[in-house]
């Protein structure tokens, strides 16, 4: 049983009741277009709530037309609030700079218009690749606006990462910012854009000025923001898109080194983003101050600081740093001076927090916060009980959300002013959604504590319409496996005895490091396209503090020199490697360098064996072994892993 039921206080107010539930299971079209009438504004009224007879395609609120930035910012203007704060901008320096709805209102549609004169019309796509600054959001409403569908590009991807989503996209425009501020330093942005654009279809590339470094500069194609945003005009009319019309792609990792465009539409996604975010967060848009640390560049900054909250007409804080600059506390600072009331964070943040000890946010006043949120892997009960006692006070209810890049928005999670808590499990699916987990046969699971796989088993608003360019992916990833009505999550889950769902992490070849999805195949790729490596296995660790972490295996090229001979000065020189194929994020913690690697007669890496190497275990069943006596050479060669 649990301790946390939510107080009557709590539940009094809180916006989501126990009555979803209910109205969601009498009848699940009815309740969703109930959920689309009361979050949205819709220009044309949609005539038929969800067309899934081209399953797994699906349709929602067909017919339908709306803007989404008239949604998430001129309604709001039109409403009285235009003098309500939508952004405290906290610079990376801890200066702020608060941005109403009506600046925002004049903002969007200036960016739009420059878009528009850029060449930008609708169906056109327009990559953004910005640090996280006002500018950031901004750009990502003025598509909107024009139904430019964006595809953004987390500003810690490399060049090489960059292009392959220009290319397989097919942008017009890109739009960047001359460099961004990394702990009190200005570190090149553009750079990265100039050396990804050549040879593409992009043509243009807008550069906010954030930093002031110096930048290369092409004339026929870069356009300072200053000078096509400043000086356009602040009057754009919105027109209404179609419900179905594209609204973004995101690229996410999936099982091969090829990222997958994920691929969100209108409607749907606006709806269930802010329903989620009213009934999940339990946002009070008059009173609450609301927090979520995520960047843009994934699909947490999307959901739950563009499109959620702002058409909550929420108030909320956008950060640029990062919670160890300038200052280990600049979280709780922030939260203290901003009166924040709703923090959604990650677990991995919460565990370097408890690293760094109370003391730190102890110091500060934290009273303000009356709901925190996870999201983006599995907290562990003691990191939730740590966030619930030191930054919630000891009463602030958790939500942790479990959900994707493909749901769109939040499928699993606790309702803060319902649900009893249960510490380190996302609980069960918020009203409207339909999870159950199957066993290898596609039996629905009964019993708790057995281990099976998660799905959906009904169409949800803001799910995944497409891998971008490529439908047959999109059915083999998501709807083969218990096809062709069951969504495969790709997570293992299990029931406990009070019918909580746990979320076991990955079944397939795809690493979760700090909340971060990352591909096996993609790094291992990436290191093979290094002159020195023959072949590479990667496999995800468990990691005290991001969850899991990258741990290559490789075999070198040239067999003459022994592995010792090229040494740290080679791993670190991988790392880099891996660094500029994709990013640092997805830099290995480890690269061992070895003679063979473990595979079964038929050629496949046996992962399994190298994962017991790295996370220290005694190594499992080594039978279907080509060469039974690879493990016993790994294990000897690698008992200082090199890392840095
Ligand atoms: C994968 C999705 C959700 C947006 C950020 C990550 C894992 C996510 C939880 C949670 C346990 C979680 C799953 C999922 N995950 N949230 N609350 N509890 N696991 O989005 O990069 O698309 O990754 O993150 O494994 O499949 P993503």
């Amino acid at each position: 049983m649990s301790d946390y039921a939510p107080s009557t206080e709590f539940a009094d107010q809180a916006v989501g009741k126990a009555g979803l539930f209910d109205e969601a299971a009498a009848d699940h079209e009815a309740f969703w277009a109930a959920r689309a009438h009361e979050y949205v504004t819709w220009s044309k009224d949609f005539d038929t709530t969800l067309d899934w007879s081209d399953a797994p395609f699906a349709q929602w609120f067909v017919g339908g037309e709306l803007n989404v930035a008239y949604n998430c910012v001129d309604r709001h203007v039109d409403a009285g609030n235009g003098d309500r704060v939508a952004l405290h901008f906290v610079a990376a320096s801890g200066e702020g700079r608060s941005i109403s709805y009506a600046d925002l209102q004049r903002e969007v549609a200036k960016a739009a218009n420059a878009l528009e004169s850029l060449g930008v019309a609708k169906g056109d796509r327009v990559a953004v690749y910005m640090p996280m600054i006002p500018e950031a959001v901004v750009t990502m409403l003025a598509c909107a606006r024009i139904g430019a569908p964006h595809s953004v590009v987390f500003g810690g991807f490399s060049a090489e990462a960059l292009k392959a989503r220009i290319e397989d996209g097919e942008a017009k425009v890109v739009v960047t910012s001359d460099g961004q501020f990394r702990k009190g330093k200005a570190m090149p942005l553009k750079t990265a854009v100039d050396k990804a654009v050549p040879g593409t279809t992009a043509e243009k590339v807008l550069v906010v000025q954030r930093t002031g470094i110096d930048v290369d500069w092409d004339d026929s194609r870069d356009v300072w923001w200053h000078d096509a945003v400043d000086g356009a005009s602040e009057e754009h009319e919105a027109q209404p898109h179609g419900s179905e019309h594209p609204l973004f792609i995101l690229y996410t990792s999936g099982t091969t080194g090829k990222p997958k465009g994920i691929l969100h539409t209108t409607g749907g996604y606006l709806t269930q983003c802010a329903y989620t975010n009213s009934v999940v967060h339990d946002v009070h848009p008059e009173s609450d101050v609301y927090w979520c640390t995520a960047d843009i560049g994934w699909v947490t900054g999307h959901s739950y600081i563009v499109y959620g909250p702002l058409a909550n007409g929420a108030t909320q804080v956008l950060y640029e740093g990062t919670p160890d600059s300038p200052h280990q506390g600049i979280f709780w600072e922030i939260v203290e001076k901003y009166k924040v009331s709703i923090l959604y964070t990650a677990p991995t943040a919460v565990r370097t927090f408890m690293k760094w000890g109370r003391e730190i946010p102890d110091k500060y006043d934290l009273s303000s916060i009356r709901v925190l949120g996870s999201v983006g892997e599995p907290i562990n009960p003691e990191a939730w009980r740590w966030y619930r006692d030191v930054i919630g006070g000891g009463s602030a209810p958790i939500v942790d959300t479990w959900w994707q890049t493909e749901t769109g928005a939040i499928m699993n999670s606790p309702l803060p002013g319902v649900t009893a808590l249960e510490p380190g499990s996302s609980q069960r699916a918020i009203p409207g959604i339909h999870a159950e987990i199957l066993d290898d046969e596609g039996q629905p699971l009964t019993e708790p504590e057995q281990v099976g796989y998660l799905v959906l088993t009904k169409p949800w608003p803001s799910m995944l319409r497409g891998i971008w360019g490529d439908p047959e992916r999109y059915k083999e990833t998501y709807w083969s496996r218990f096809g062709p009505k069951y969504y495969f999550a790709g997570d293992g889950a299990k029931y406990d005895e009070d019918g909580n769902i746990w979320i076991l992490g990955r079944v397939d070849d795809v690493m979760n490091i700090s909340g971060h999805r990352l591909s096996t195949a993609e790094i291992e790729s990436a290191l093979v396209s290094h002159k020195q490596v023959a072949e590479a296995a990667v496999v995800g660790a468990s990691d005290e503090t991001t969850g899991q972490a990258a741990v290559a295996f490789v075999i070198l090229r040239e067999h003459g020199e022994s592995a010792d001979a090229q040494g740290d000065e080679l791993v670190t020189e991988l790392r880099n490697h891996v660094g500029q194929e994709i990013g640092p994020i997805a830099k290995p913690r480890s690269i061992m360098v070895v003679d063979e690697l473990p595979k079964t007669r038929s050629g496949k890496i046996m992962r399994r064996l190298l994962k017991d190497v790295a996370e220290n275990r005694e190594v499992g069943d080594v039978s279907t072994l080509a060469d039974s006596s690879v493990m016993s050479q790994i294990k000897d060669g690698i008992d200082k892993p090199s890392s840095d």
